[in-house]
């Protein structure tokens, strides 16, 4: 077990990307704090776990909310003793289209749940880091923030700051044995949000021409995701911090 009993939370873990991370964390002994804005949707991901024998529980909060963070942290060092981990997944995007029609209001609730998210987790819980002597924070960026396409400017923008954040935190929580890595993954169709990146219905036209971008010939899961986010949980990554692994199958343009 590579994580056995670590505390975790992953946020937006009721579908997509987070709901793959929190059960292979969980198949692999840890404590998983099930957190989304969508109570069925994360109720159900809890059930899984724990048929499978796995320990999680759910706890709704936006991301987006100073209150609600603080809050999803205070559960995690109630139900769990301590909080080891914390996957800031959760994540939205307008529709792919050009920058000028992207209106003021999908601009901040971009900004609001991509970075605003991370302001709020850190806030909350290096305090609960640094009192246990250490801690991880995994935040799910984007190729997007590094490789940005015509379509998603603010998206992308979003993940970008959301990358040099992380660098940065790195740096500066370094010496409170609190680490911060950031993943980026490349398209995945199999989530919610994949319509939107895609501008509409995922045709096989479109799908072939975006995959014809990535060298490895396949789009990522939410399982190649949540094998990396595992390493970084773990105490093999004990060394590694202010990282970025690309999760992407080599995408190069
Ligand atoms: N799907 C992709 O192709 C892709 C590629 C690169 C990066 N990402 C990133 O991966 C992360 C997960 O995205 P996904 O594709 O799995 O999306 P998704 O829509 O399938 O899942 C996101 C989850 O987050 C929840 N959520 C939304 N707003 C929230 C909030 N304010 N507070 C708490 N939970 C909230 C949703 O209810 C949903 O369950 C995002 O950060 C996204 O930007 C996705």
């Amino acid at each position: 077990m590579r994580v056995q009993d670590k505390s975790i939370i992953v946020t937006g873990a009721g579908g997509g990307i987070g709901e793959g991370i929190a059960k292979r964390l969980a198949a692999e002994g840890a404590k998983v704090i099930v957190n989304d804005i969508n109570t069925i949707a994360g109720e159900k991901v809890v059930a899984d776990i724990v048929a499978c024998g796995g320990t999680a529980s759910f706890f709704a909060a936006d991301v987006s909310k100073s209150d609600q963070v603080q809050a999803l942290v205070a559960a995690a060092v109630q139900r769990y003793g301590r909080l080891d981990v914390m996957v800031n997944n959760a994540g939205w995007t307008h529709r792919n289209r050009p920058a000028l029609e992207v209106s003021e209001d999908e601009f901040d609730r971009c900004y609001a749940i991509n970075v605003k998210s991370i302001y709020l987790a850190t806030v909350h819980a290096t305090p609960v880091f640094r009192a246990q002597g250490g801690g991880s924070f995994i935040n799910i960026a984007s190729t997007a923030g590094v490789r940005p396409r015509p379509g998603l400017t603010w998206y992308n923008g979003s993940k970008g700051a959301v990358i040099i954040t992380s660098k940065s935190l790195a740096a500066e929580l370094g010496p409170d044995n609190i680490r911060v890595n950031c993943l980026n993954p490349v398209f995945n169709p199999d989530t919610g949000l994949a319509a939107e990146f895609a501008g509409g219905p995922l045709t096989e036209e479109r799908k072939t021409k975006f995959r014809a971008t990535i060298p490895l010939g396949r789009f990522s899961s939410a399982l190649d995701v949540a094998n990396a986010a595992l390493y970084l949980a773990s105490d093999e990554a004990a060394f590694i911090s202010g990282v970025c692994i690309e999760v992407d199958g080599a995408r190069c343009v």
